[in-house]
């Protein structure tokens, strides 16, 4: 019979933060977010967790699920064995019990300026792309922004203004994107002090990517592509 042990905590009550133990009847595939969904349907009401889309695609789901950050909904209990802890995001102020705010998170994201910046006049059509310069940016793409990069991060845990694994992997989708005309200034804002000269390259957030992408990877590209635009006079230059 699977055990959870669910992180509670309500700042509005004063009370310390506890783990609370469920038992879970044992249902082939079940996975987490239908166990947490099962506790709150069935045992206790007021347990709190965020979920959207049930089928890995929205991040909303992301939380500590035995031993590692992960989407509840694409975890089976079957597969972490039958006792779990479950914890929320680190590195986020709590809201209550699972739920973390994560205006930081989305803050951060909206400073690498996450949409295209034309060179010149704006279009007046739309802007066409090459088979092949689409593909440059497919891997990047597929981040859904649920955060367990960001969680996973220890430069994250100790210096607020790092803007992050998510931040930089989204940032290298946009300097690799043909109809993008804001690179060498891109990289020049990447290179600052909270960019990516502050990541020491310890892999957590690649290894927890539930999307298997890989923002250490994309971290190191923007460094190598920002020394090569100061070491050509280029950077925060737009051509
Ligand atoms: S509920 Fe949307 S990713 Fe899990």
């Amino acid at each position: 019979m699977p055990t959870f042990k669910v992180f509670r905590y309500n700042p509005k009550t004063g009370d310390q933060a506890y783990f609370q133990t469920y038992q879970l009847p044992e249902i082939k595939g079940m996975t987490v977010l239908e166990g947490l969904y099962y506790i709150l349907e069935n045992i206790d009401p007021t347990l709190a967790f965020r979920s959207s889309c049930r089928q890995g695609v929205c991040g909303s789901c992301a939380m500590h699920i035995g031993e590692k950050y992960r989407l509840a909904c694409e975890t089976q209990i079957a597969d972490i064995g039958d006792s779990v802890s479950i914890r929320p995001l680190a590195h986020m102020k709590i809201i209550r019990d699972l739920v973390v705010d994560l205006d930081p998170f989305f803050a951060q994201y909206e400073k690498i300026k996450p949409y295209l910046i034309p060179s010149g006049e704006p279009p007046t059509r739309e802007f066409k792309q090459s088979p092949a310069q689409r593909a440059k940016i497919d891997f990047h793409v597929d981040c859904i922004l649920c955060a367990c990069c960001y969680g996973s991060c220890p430069v994250v845990a100790t210096d607020e203004k790092y803007l992050g694994p998510h931040a930089l992997l989204k940032a290298l989708r946009f300097v690799d994107d043909s109809r993008d005309g804001a690179t060498n200034e891109r990289l020049a804002y990447l290179a600052s002090d909270f960019g990516v000269f502050r990541c020491h390259t310890i892999f957590n957030c690649q290894q927890v990517c539930p999307k298997d992408l890989d923002p250490t990877g994309a971290i190191g590209k923007l460094k190598m592509k920002a020394l090569w635009a100061k070491f050509t006079g280029k950077l925060g230059k737009n051509e």
